[in-house]
Parts: C-alpha cells; structure tokens; sequence
C-alpha cells in the first residue's frame, strides 16, 4: 500500500477536502496568506483526514460533513503543532524551520490561533454540528490538559507509565479520536460503530506518539525534526520507561534527568542507559499491542478496501521514519 493508492481510492472526497482547507484560510492580510500556503506546502502526513474519510467510507458513503469534518482535524493538528513549537521551543519541524524560528513564537501563536478559529467556523453550518462542537471541544481540552501534564512532569520527574498514557491519550490520541468518531457521526454510524470507530481512532493514537517517541530516541534526519528534544524538555516517554523497570539505577537516573538543564551532558549518559536496556525495544512490543487493538477494533465494520486501508495506516507505525 502506498500513500498514493489511498489518495486514489479517496478520489473526489480527498481533493474536496484539500479544496475545503485551502479555501477556508484564505485571508486578505497578505503576512498570513503567504504563511498558510508555506505551511500548506509544507508535506504533512494529513493522516487524519485520512483517517476520517476511510472510517466515513468503511462505514457509508461520505457526506458534507464528512468532507468538513476532516477538514477540521487537519486546521486542528496543524494549530496545535503551532503552539506545541513554540511551547518545545522546537525550531524544525517537516525539514524547516518552524513558524516560531522564523516569525517569533508570539506571531506564531496567532498564526495557530487563525487556524483555531477556521476550524470551528467550519464546523457552524452542519447538519451534525452539536455532536461535532462538543467532539472537537473535548478534543481541545484533552490537548490543553496533555501538554500542562506534561509540563508538569518535566518538572518533577516522576513520570510513571499510567502519567505517560494519560498524557498522550490527551494529547494525540484525542484527536485521531475526533477525527474517527466526526467522521462516523457525519454518516450517522450506529452505536456499536461509533464505539468502534472511537477505540480505533485512540489505539491508532496512542500507537502513533509511542512511535514518535521511539523516532527522538531512535529516528533519522527523514523525521524533519531535531532527534534528541524529548530528554533535553525532560520529558520521560516510553522509551526511558521500559529502560527504568525493575532497574536498581532508576532513582539515579530520574535524578540526572531533572539535573538536564544545568547538565547537559547527562543526556547522553541517559541515552546509552536505554539502549543498553533495549528501551526503543521494549517500547516497540508495547506499541505492537496498540497497533493489534486498532486493528481489532476495525472488525466492527465491513470487509473491503476502506478496512483494509484502516489496517495498513495503524501498521505503518511498525516501520515508519517519517
Ligand atoms: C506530529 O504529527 C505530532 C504528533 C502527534 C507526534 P504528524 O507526524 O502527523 O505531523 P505531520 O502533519 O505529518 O507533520
Ligand atoms: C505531540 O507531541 C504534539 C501534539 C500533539 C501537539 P510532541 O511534542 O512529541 O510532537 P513533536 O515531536 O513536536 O512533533
Ligand atoms: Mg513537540
Ligand atoms: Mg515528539
């Protein structure tokens, strides 16, 4: 399977909804509009509305909604990586510099902000739009409450692996979520799909940012951003985790790891204690166990390509560099 086939097999639905977007940022303030084309151009995945769109079809044929509400978890994403930058200071992201290197985090916060904005006004005139409003809020407040959990785990450093599922539950998988369970609303699926179409979307999620997790610990320059940022944030992901249990060194190392800031150099001392303990390893059979539920999570719907394509985008975590 390719990215291309999928693209194809989506057909009018996946152009419609790349129209959709493109039209609705349109602004006359030229700073903005030339800043939106950049990051349009800029070669995201767009696997959520990929996503969306496959959960639609796996289960009806994809309405209007269906198109908006794909659309909207694309302005989503892309706002929220905005200020995730500028919260990480991350200063690549897709290849480039990030929006924040290269306008200042305040002029990026509006430009996430505008992306915010364009997203609920998307949602305003559809036919499912009490249903999705409060999907997509939650969403924004998982993310909010994610990324402060976070926060305030980098401080302490006590991370333990429930903290780190409820943090990337909240803070990724919310929106895969959205985006599976807008998408089965929009073709009002049946409850035992809706329930289907939400287990799908938060172990796809959660399989996805382990991934990512793994990717700083383990990734290549294909990534298009900084390795190496999660440790020096001090942010104690699964990776790290597997390392640390029933190891006699754990408080020794959780001790360097709060140390980073004023020591640096501790990073690569941490970084050798994971891959002596196969900690990308380990993380990588938990992220299996996601990948499986995903999957099984999809015999909910209908045989066929849309399920098949389901199946393939939660296994493109196994190998993925990008
Ligand atoms: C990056 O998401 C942020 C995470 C949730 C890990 P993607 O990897 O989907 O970002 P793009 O849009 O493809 O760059
Ligand atoms: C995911 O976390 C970011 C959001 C869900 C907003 P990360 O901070 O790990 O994402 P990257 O690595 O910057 O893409
Ligand atoms: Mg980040
Ligand atoms: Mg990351």
């Amino acid at each position: 399977m390719s990215r291309q086939d999928i693209v194809s097999y989506l057909g009018t639905d996946w152009d419609r909804t790349l129209a959709l977007i493109r039209s609705h940022l349109h602004s006359d303030v030229s700073l903005l509009e030339e800043t939106n084309s950049q990051i349009l151009a800029g070669g995201g995945k767009m696997l959520r509305p990929m996503v969306a769109l496959l959960i639609a079809k796996a289960i009806s044929e994809p309405t209007e909604d269906s198109i908006r509400y794909a659309a909207v978890t694309e302005l989503l994403h892309n706002a929220t990586l905005i200020h995730d930058d500028v919260a990480d200071e991350s200063t690549e992201r897709r290849g480039r510099p990030t929006l924040s290197a290269l306008l200042g985090p305040g002029t990026a916060v509006l430009v996430g902000d505008y992306w915010l904005a364009r997203a609920v006004d998307l949602v305003v005139d559809t036919e499912h739009r009490d249903a999705a409003i409060r999907r997509f809020a939650r969403t924004l407040t998982d993310l909010a409450e994610g990324e402060m959990l976070q926060l305030e785990k980098a401080a302490s450093c006590d991370t333990s692996e429930e903290d780190y599922l409820r943090i990337i539950r909240c803070k990724t998988a919310s929106l895969f979520c959205a985006a599976a369970e807008s998408a089965a609303v929009s073709v009002d699926a049946s409850p035992s799909q809706l329930e289907a179409a939400v287990a799908y979307g938060t172990a796809l999620g959660i399989a996805f940012q382990i991934k990512d997790d793994i990717l700083d610990y383990a990734g290549t320059d294909a990534l298009g951003k900084p390795l190496g940022m999660d440790l020096k944030e001090r942010k104690i992901t699964l990776p790290l985790l597997a390392a640390l249990e029933g190891s006699p060194q754990e408080a020794q190392i959780r001790a360097m790891v709060r140390e980073i800031p004023s020591r640096p150099e501790n990073r690569e001392r941490i970084c050798r204690f994971v891959q002596e303990r196969e900690g990308t390893l380990l993380a990588a059979r938990r992220l299996d166990v996601w990948i499986d539920r995903a999957e099984r999570a999809l015999d909910a719907f209908p045989p066929g390509p849309s399920r098949e394509y389901l199946v393939q985008i939660a296994r493109f975590n196994q190998f993925r560099q990008i």
